[in-house]
């Protein structure tokens, strides 16, 4: 089977940091209008089941600015939508196709595509995980903090497929993490324990708390997300209920550090879980973070594609 990235960790620290130096270079680069010839006779297919404006759009144009082809594939305009197997599938598009990356509901799909297609295959979210969303978000944060090592994360909301995430990345990074979220709503079980094994070597501290005020002190990054994630409609109701104070506001962001900066995957819903005068706020970090899934995206490819 391909390399692919389902989750994080199918990263090492090391992929991290080749990744981040890899994306940095690139992004220099491209800023200056020189090309870059990566994927050349390259063709990447989109496989999507959910809308995107981002991850979409960010995988397509850096294919392109890398001097690849990129094919939109809704699900909804394939036979998938009719019934094909994924694995069917799968084998058909990895026969065409250097490259997947797959926007899915269950997890298990992009298992699949990766088991059957035999190309690299890169979870452009799932119901378990966002792993392309959290390389380009401590991309990020190693930008702006120029070193990740140490740092404390506070997520504040969903034990949803981005913290779940996102306490991968932050224990392969030696990164710590306090994730806030209410009882019921905790990340999966299986990747916290994963993540917890991979914080005992590199030192990093992840823990579970249900008061935002508690993981919010002292904080260098507070990173939220949506309360109801794609899929998860019909709890809309009751999730605007249970997630009330699982938001990121002045009085939460003045716990933080003195030069915390805010996160957000997007996209975003002001007044729910930010707030508007954070997120347009000057701690706010929202909009490089955003700029940064093309270069997240870009280093991603060349690792995955480019040769290594
Ligand atoms: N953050 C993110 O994945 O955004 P999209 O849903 O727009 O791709
Ligand atoms: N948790 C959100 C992330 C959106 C990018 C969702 O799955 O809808």
């Amino acid at each position: 089977m391909a390399h692919s990235i389902l989750s994080v960790a199918d990263l090492s620290t090391e992929d991290m940091n080749h990744i981040f130096s890899r994306s940095l270079k690139l992004k220099s680069q491209l800023k200056q209008h020189e090309s870059v010839h990566v994927l050349e006779n390259k063709v990447a297919g989109l496989l999507f089941e959910k809308p995107s404006t981002r991850t979409r759009t960010s995988f397509q144009t850096a294919v392109l600015r890398l001097g690849g082809q990129a094919v939109y594939l809704p699900s909804s305009e394939l036979q998938l939508s009719r019934g094909e197997p994924i694995k069917d599938t799968a084998r058909i598009l990895g026969s065409y196709l250097d490259t997947i990356i797959a926007r899915v509901y269950s997890h298990q799909t992009v298992t699949d595509l990766a088991r059957y297609s035999d190309v690299p295959v890169f979870n452009g979210l799932s119901d378990l995980e966002h792993p392309t969303q959290i390389v380009c978000d401590l991309f990020t944060v190693k930008e702006v903090k120029k070193d990740l090592e140490g740092l404390t994360l506070a997520f504040i909301g969903d034990g949803n497929n981005v913290s779940n995430s996102l306490l991968l990345g932050t224990a392969l990074t030696g990164m710590n993490m306090n994730l806030a979220c209410p009882e019921g709503h905790d990340p999966d079980k299986a990747i916290l324990e994963r993540a917890k094994r991979i914080a005992n070597e590199t030192g990093s501290k992840l823990q579970i708390v249900r008061n935002p005020e508690e993981a919010a002190k002292d904080a260098d990054v507070l990173y939220t997300d949506v309360w109801v994630s794609m899929g998860e409609e019909k709890e809309r109701e009751e999730r605007l209920k249970t997630f009330q104070g699982y938001q990121i506001n002045a009085n939460l962001l003045a716990l933080a550090a003195k030069d915390a900066v805010v996160m957000h995957c997007l996209p975003a819903h002001r007044g729910l879980e930010i707030t508007d005068d954070v997120i347009e706020g000057d701690q706010s970090i929202v909009w490089e973070q955003g700029e940064n899934k093309l270069y997240g995206a870009i280093g991603l490819l060349d690792f995955f594609l480019g040769g290594k």
